[in-house]
C-alpha cells in the first residue's frame, strides 16, 4: 500500500488538527510532517494550502509548490467552491479543490488519487512496508514474534530488512538477536537533520541474517511525547533505504507508538489466549480504532497457544470482532534456549513455532506482491474543470 508524506500550510491551529486527523484517518497512511521539518513542502507528497484567509498569499504559497516540484499533490481548502476560485486555484498549481471542512469521503477518494499517480511514477521502486508489532500486554510474545518475523523476512525476501525498537528503556530486541550495537534508535532521533542513507548504515548493526537493528534507547524516558514527530521522520527516512520495516512497538499507547501505528501499513497485535490479554486487546483495538481507520490495518495473532485454550480461539475472535490472522504455539523451550543464545528461533531447526514464523512470513511476502493498488481516476480538479 502506499505511503504518503502530508504537509499543511495554515496560521489556524484548528484547521491544522482538523486536516492532520483527516489524512490521519484514511485507508492509506500518511504520516503527517510539520512545517519546520520540511522547507515549504520539498519532501512532502501532498500539501493542503489553506486559502480561506488571504487568498492571495495563499495562491502564491500554492505556486511556489507547484514551482518546486511538479509531483507533489497540493490540495487547497477554501471557505467558498466559486467557479473564480476553483479556476485561480488551478492556475496556480493546486491538483484538488475543497470547501471547508472537507468531506471525509471526498478526501480520502483524492488522496487515493494522489497515492496512485505517486505509484505510478516511481513505478519499479518498491515501496517499503511498515509492520508494527503492538502488545496486548507486557509478556505476551511482542519482541519473540517481531525479531523471529524480522529475520525470516530477511533471510526470505532478501530484501533490505530493518527491525525498529521503540520501547522507552533498555528494549530487548538487541538481546533476542545475539548483537551489541553502539548506537540506537535515540542517535537517529537527535541527528535528523544528517540523517541520509550513510549515516543510517553507521546506526544500524546488522545480523547475520542480512536483518538490521536499529537498537532501543537506554534512556528510560525517551523516546517520549516530544520524540514522536521526530520518530515518523525516522520512519520516512528508513522507508528510502529498506523495504520492510519492522517495528517492536511495545505494549503502551504512547505518542510514539502511536506514530508508529499511524504510519504503518499492518499493525500486528499480539495477544495469549488468557482473559487478560484478551480483554486488553479488546480495549486496545477499540483505542485504535478511536484513533483513526488505522483500526481497519489491525491483524490478531494469537501466540502461546496451547491446548486446553483457557479460552478457545473462536471465543477471542468474538471478544475482539476480528478474526486471527495467524497462531503461534507455545513452546517455551524452543522459544528460551534460542533467547538464552540470542539466537532467533527460525535458525533453531525445525519446531513447529520454527515452522510458523515461515508460514507467517511467507503470508506476508505473499501480501507484498498483491498489495492491492489504491484506485486509480482522473486529476480532481481536471475532471471538475471538465464538467464546465
Ligand atoms: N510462543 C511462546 N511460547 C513460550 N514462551 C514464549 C512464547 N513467546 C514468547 N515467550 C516467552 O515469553 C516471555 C516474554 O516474551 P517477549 O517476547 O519478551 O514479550 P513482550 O515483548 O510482549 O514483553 C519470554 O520469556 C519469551 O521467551
Ligand atoms: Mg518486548
Amino acid at each position: 500500500m502506499a505511503r504518503l508524506t502530508g504537509l499543511i500550510i495554515s496560521e489556524d491551529e484548528r484547521f491544522r488538527i482538523h486536516l492532520a486527523g483527516l489524512m490521519r484517518a484514511g485507508a492509506i497512511p500518511v504520516s503527517v510532517i510539520e512545517r519546520r521539518q520540511s522547507q515549504d513542502g520539498a519532501s512532502a507528497d501532498l500539501v493542503v494550502v489553506d486559502v480561506r484567509a488571504q487568498v492571495p498569499s495563499a495562491m502564491a504559497t500554492i505556486e511556489r509548490l507547484r514551482a518546486g516540484s511538479g509531483s507533489v499533490a497540493v490540495f487547497a481548502v477554501a471557505s467558498e467552491s466559486s467557479p473564480e476560485l476553483i479556476l485561480q486555484a488551478m492556475r496556480a498549481g493546486a491538483n484538488e479543490f475543497f470547501t471547508w471542512p472537507p468531506a471525509e469521503p471526498v478526501f480520502h477518494e483524492a488522496v487515493g488519487r494522489t497515492a496512485a499517480r505517486r505509484d505510478s511514477s516511481t513505478a519499479g521502486r518498491p515501496q517499503a512496508r511498515v509492520l508494527a508489532f503492538f502488545g496486548a500486554k507486557g509478556g505476551a510474545g511482542t519482541t519473540t514474534v517481531a525479531v523471529n518475523c524480522g529475520v525470516e523476512l530477511a533471510r526470505l525476501s532478501k530484501r533490505p530488512t530493518v527491525i525498529v525498537d521503540l520501547k522507552p528503556g533498555l528494549g530487548e530486541v538487541a538481546l533476542f538477536l545475539g548483537l551489541r550495537s553502539r548506537y540506537s534508535l535515540l542517535d537517529a532521533l537527535d541527528n535528523l537533520h544528517r540523517l541520509d542513507g550513510e549515516f543510517l548504515r553507521e546506526l544500524v548493526a546488522r545480523h547475520k541474517s542480512g536483518l538490521e537493528m536499529l537498537a532501543g534507547s537506554d534512556h528510560f524516558e525517551r523516546p517520549g511525547a516530544a520524540d514522536s514527530g521526530a520518530v515518523e521522520e525516522v520512519f520516512r527516512l528508513l522507508g528510502r533505504q529498506y523495504e520492510y520495516i519492522l517495528v517492536d512497538a511495545g505494549s503502551q499507547i504512547h505518542a510514539c507508538s502511536v506514530a508508529a501505528l499511524y504510519t504503518a501499513d499492518a499493525i500486528y497485535l499480539v495477544t495469549n489466549p488468557d482473559v487478560p490479554s484478551v480483554r486488553n486487546a479488546q480495549r486496545l483495538i477499540d483505542r485504535i480504532n478511536q484513533l483513526g481507520a488505522c483500526g481497519e490495518r489491525v491483524r490478531v495473532l494469537l501466540n502461546r497457544a496451547a491446548e486446553p485454550y483457557p479460552i478457545p480461539p473462536a471465543q477471542i475472535e468474538g471478544a475482539v470482532g476480528r478474526p486471527v490472522d495467524h497462531t503461534f504455539p507455545s513452546d517455551y523451550k524452543t522459544v528460551s534456549a534460542a533467547l538464552n543464545a540470542g539466537v532467533p528461533i527460525a535458525s533453531t531447526g525445525t519446531s513447529e513455532i520454527a515452522s510458523q514464523f515461515d508460514r507467517f512470513t511467507r503470508r506476508i511476502l505473499d501480501l507484498a506482491a498483491a498489495a492491492p493498488e489504491a484506485s486509480r481516476g482522473a486529476l480532481g480538479l481536471q475532471r471538475l474543470a471538465s464538467l464546465w
